[in-house]
């Protein structure tokens, strides 16, 4: 991380982005495995942990519970929760974050007692917790709602349960995992999320000493076990920072590289990818070439929870289809409310208009419901900065800005920088391997 953190990004557009980055290890499993590390009495290891604002965030979270935390090495992030001492979550620094409502069942299960704020996470929509709340009382917490946040608290150990999520959301079934874990009998969790930071986190419970099931149909079957095992797990690489680096590429003309990101994290990508004309190489076990291989052309996407095409990868997708020819629709059913930052690309000369309507295939849970989940992309067009200044609304938002400017031909500045540094460290350093005229103030 830079000395100084920077706070505006000033970007050189208008150029083909290409060369070579090395992709992060994945946020969305890097601090979750930091949560589970709690479970175990010991010093638990990730490898490729990547040095991020979030991470930094859960880092001070963990340490505030009594947990012990070291760098000794780049990448290498020890976690020592031998003795924990507070069941009082402090708010994060950045006053949102996701990590304290999944601290709610490990400090349970540790400390007998969780005090969670609440806080927010990126602003996309309401984002309740009501989920995470729901799981935690049928494995027995007690749980209070106060003007500061949630009091949960367990008389005895917490009892296995049967939950029917009613929607497969990450955070409640990762909740669920680790309200699960140590509970006493076997629980059922049907409708769970499925995504591969899902997957890994099973997986690290697992070594962990967890007994863990995935059954076909989104259903989780979860043994008790009294104790968890600390161990050594590598994160695996950012699936959503790689498709932006993607759609980048395909979106200037360019030819990117990214290190570091297993193929079949992408495996529903792709598709839409190719269909709009990008083109993918897969250079070796973790390395993809992303380039565009004809000119782009419109497409009518859905976004859904996993294997559909993933949320956080619409904002970087649609930068792209202001550059494909023809009339694109996204309709987006896992957030209320996710195309704010549409407006600042039809700053920089998109055509761009927000429905409330469902224009996907499907209707989805917001049919009715006035929510602006659907969005119409028309392309191309040229996109250009007169000197604009914008400001970032939400982490994928932040990095679909840098692909705006960097495709529009001018100057732009974006603030608001640590939101986005928030999910990809230190931009500027790491995009040192690209043509991308970025610098930072
Ligand atoms: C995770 O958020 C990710 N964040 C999000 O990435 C990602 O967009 C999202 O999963 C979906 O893939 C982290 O992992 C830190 P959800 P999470 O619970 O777990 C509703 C990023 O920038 N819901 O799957 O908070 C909710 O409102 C972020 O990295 C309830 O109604 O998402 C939403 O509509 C942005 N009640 C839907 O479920 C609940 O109790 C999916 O949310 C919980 C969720």
């Amino acid at each position: 991380m830079p000395a100084t953190p920077a706070s505006r990004y000033r970007i050189d557009g208008g150029q083909p982005v290409s060369g070579r980055i090395r992709g992060l290890g994945a946020k969305n499993f890097a601090t979750k495995a930091m949560v589970a590390a709690l479970l175990a009495e010991g010093k638990t290891t990730l490898l490729n942990a990547p040095r991020i604002g979030d991470v930094d965030i859960t880092c001070e979270l963990l340490a505030a519970a009594g947990a012990k935390l070291a760098w000794p090495s780049e990448g290498v992030l020890e976690i020592d929760a031998s003795a924990l001492a507070s069941a009082d979550v402090p708010v994060p620094d950045s006053g949102s974050n996701r990590i304290p409502i999944l601290l709610l069942g490990v400090l349970l299960h540790r400390l007998g007692a969780a005090h969670v704020p609440v806080v927010s996470g990126c602003n996309i929509g309401a984002r309740p917790v009501d989920f995470h709340l729901d799981a935690a009382r049928l494995f027995g917490a007690d749980i209070e709602i106060a003007k500061d946040g949630y009091r949960a608290r367990r008389h005895g150990p917490l009892n296995a349960c049967h939950y029917r999520l009613p929607y497969p959301s990450v955070g409640a079934t990762e909740s669920c995992l680790f309200l699960g874990v140590l509970a006493r009998g076997t629980s059922i969790i049907e409708n769970v999320a499925t995504e591969p930071e899902i997957i890994a986190l099973i997986t690290l419970l697992n070594a962990m000493g967890a007994r863990i099931q995935l059954r076909p149909n989104r259903e989780l079957v979860i043994e008790g076990v009294d104790r968890l095992y600390a161990t050594t797990f590598e994160v695996l690489g950012d699936r959503i920072e790689a498709a932006s680096w993607a759609a980048l590429a395909a979106a200037t003309d360019g030819d990117i590289t990214v290190d570091g990101i297993d193929p079949a994290t992408l495996i529903n990508f792709f598709g839409p990818f190719n269909a709009v004309g990008g083109g993918v190489s897969i250079e070796g076990p973790r390395s993809i070439r992303f380039f565009r291989r004809r000119p782009l052309k419109s497409i009518v996407l859905e976004t859904d929870v996993f294997p559909g095409f993933a949320t956080d990868w619409q904002q970087p997708f649609a930068v792209m289809l202001t550059q494909a020819s023809g009339t694109s629709i996204i309709h987006e059913t896992v957030y209320e409310r996710r195309f704010d930052y549409l407006e600042a690309l039809a700053a920089l000369g998109a055509r761009t208009q927000i429905e409330t309507h469902c224009l996907g295939s499907v209707a989805c849970r917001f049919r009715g419901r006035d929510f602006p989940h659907s969005a119409i992309i028309q392309g191309p067009t040229k996109l250009r900065s007169e000197g604009l200044s914008l400001e970032v609304p939400d982490l994928r938002a932040g990095l679909a800005y840098v692909m705006a400017a960097a495709l529009a031909e001018g100057e732009t500045t974006i603030t608001g920088v640590p939101r986005v540094e928030r999910g990809y460290g230190a931009l500027a350093e790491r995009t040192r391997g690209l043509t991308l005229r970025l610098a930072t103030a």
